[in-house]
């Protein structure tokens, strides 16, 4: 059978796998050398420096390409060093678009280092089609796409968006918030895939990575020669734990997804929650959108609890499963303030315009029992109440 043709669990568990010529072994030993002893001066060798090529990143890189459905995926060693991979095809005087609310450390590298290259950034609404068409220059090389986006979970049509934006320009989609179990950018028109394997993909919270994912060989021999030269990749170990976390993503995603919308709900149906945002929720304001585009919702809802900014921190400070922390996308529940978290590297200004303001609170929803992150919610939720931090209403 085809990968192709194979669903989407079967991918998740076999793809990249190789039968260990020298042992049998099933599973992707982890290859912890740096170099290869070679035949001889000069004979052409598909492994000499574990910079360049290493096999168990080989493994999880044939793994997270056929996740995406795609041909060519190069792996590294962060989610942002995936970010810098995927942006290393502008050169300076390029012009990027993208996404207004974008996860903090993408913003940061757009703002703060491609300038010094030369590279200049628009952030634009990109739900909205008109607007970020009309904000393309004849420089324009990249449209970057985050949807659903950190922590809004605002979402953009990225079909649309492909339909309409001119030739000239590559479209390079996060897709860090839905993984490819929930959302196939490729598919609807993409050019790039970018993940924080970090997150959903790998699930344990215990190795960090990125991908770049492509069909184009062109744009996959640029990003591959980017990562040798760069260097920055993921060690063997943190390669086969992304690699055996993926294995179970569906299932995992399902679960995410499940507990998460039940926790919407019950955050929609508090009289002291003055907004929820939940792209399942059928008040979101894309949830038409997040239907056609998306299998299901994902694990991330973020609220605001009546009361402000007092009580939104003492909410984050009270819950008792829900772990004080950033990131997103591990089996364990976790609650941020992304204002003074995720975003803390944004302006006042910038984070006001995309109102992550202090009363925002983000949860990443874990796979334990959904009744137990209720009750969690619920006793912080009164908690901060009884502490007398707020009044509320
Ligand atoms: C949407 C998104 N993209 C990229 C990143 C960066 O990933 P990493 O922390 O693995 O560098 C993050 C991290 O939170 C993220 O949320």
């Amino acid at each position: 059978m085809t990968r192709a043709a194979q669903g989407f669990a079967t991918r998740a568990i076999w793809s990249g796998r190789e039968r260990c010529a020298a042992t049998g072994a099933t599973i992707a030993p982890i290859y912890q050398s740096v170099t290869y002893t070679l035949p001889q001066i000069g004979a052409p060798v598909e492994f000499d420096y574990s910079r360049t090529k290493n096999p168990t990143r080989t493994f999880v890189e044939r793994q997270l390409a056929a996740l995406e459905d795609a041909e060519h995926a190069c792996a590294f060693g962060s989610g942002m060093a995936a970010v810098a991979g995927a942006v290393s095809l502008l050169s300076s005087g390029d012009h990027l678009l993208a996404t207004r609310d974008l996860y903090g450390g993408t913003h940061r590298l757009f703002t703060h280092v491609l300038p010094r290259y030369g590279i200049t950034t628009t952030f634009v609404d990109t739900a909205d089609i008109a607007a970020t068409c009309a904000a393309a220059t004849p420089r324009t090389r990249m449209l970057w796409l985050e949807t659903p986006s950190n922590p809004r979970l605002r979402l953009c049509d990225i079909a649309a968006l492909a339909r309409t934006k001119p030739p000239s320009v590559l479209i390079a989609v996060d897709n860090t918030f839905a993984s490819p179990f929930l959302q196939r950018p490729l598919a609807l028109g993409a050019d790039i895939v970018v993940h924080s394997t970090t997150k959903y993909i790998c699930g344990h919270s215990d190795a960090l990575g990125g991908a770049v994912i492509s069909n184009d060989p062109e744009i996959a021999a640029q990003i591959a020669f980017h990562q040798n030269c760069v260097g920055a990749v993921p060690g063997p170990f943190d390669s086969y734990l992304t690699l055996r976390g993926a294995k179970t993503l569906p299932l995992r995603m399902e679960a995410h997804c499940r507990n998460a919308a039940r926790i919407a709900e019950f955050l929609e149906r508090r009289d002291d929650v003055a907004e929820v945002c939940y792209p399942g929720l059928p008040g979101h304001p894309q949830h038409e959108l997040a239907l056609r585009q998306m299998r299901a919702f994902g694990g991330v809802v973020s609220f605001r609890p009546r009361g402000g900014a007092e009580r939104a921190h003492a909410v984050a400070t009270s819950t008792r499963i829900f772990n004080l922390a950033v990131s997103l996308g591990g089996v364990e529940s976790l609650i941020c303030l992304p204002a003074r978290m995720t975003h803390a590297s944004l302006t006042d200004d910038e984070r006001a315009e995309l109102r992550i303001t202090d009363d925002l609170l983000r949860l990443s929803v874990g796979i334990e029992e959904v009744d137990d992150l209720i009750g969690d919610l619920e006793r912080a939720l009164e908690l901060s109440v009884s502490r007398g931090v707020a009044r509320v209403g």
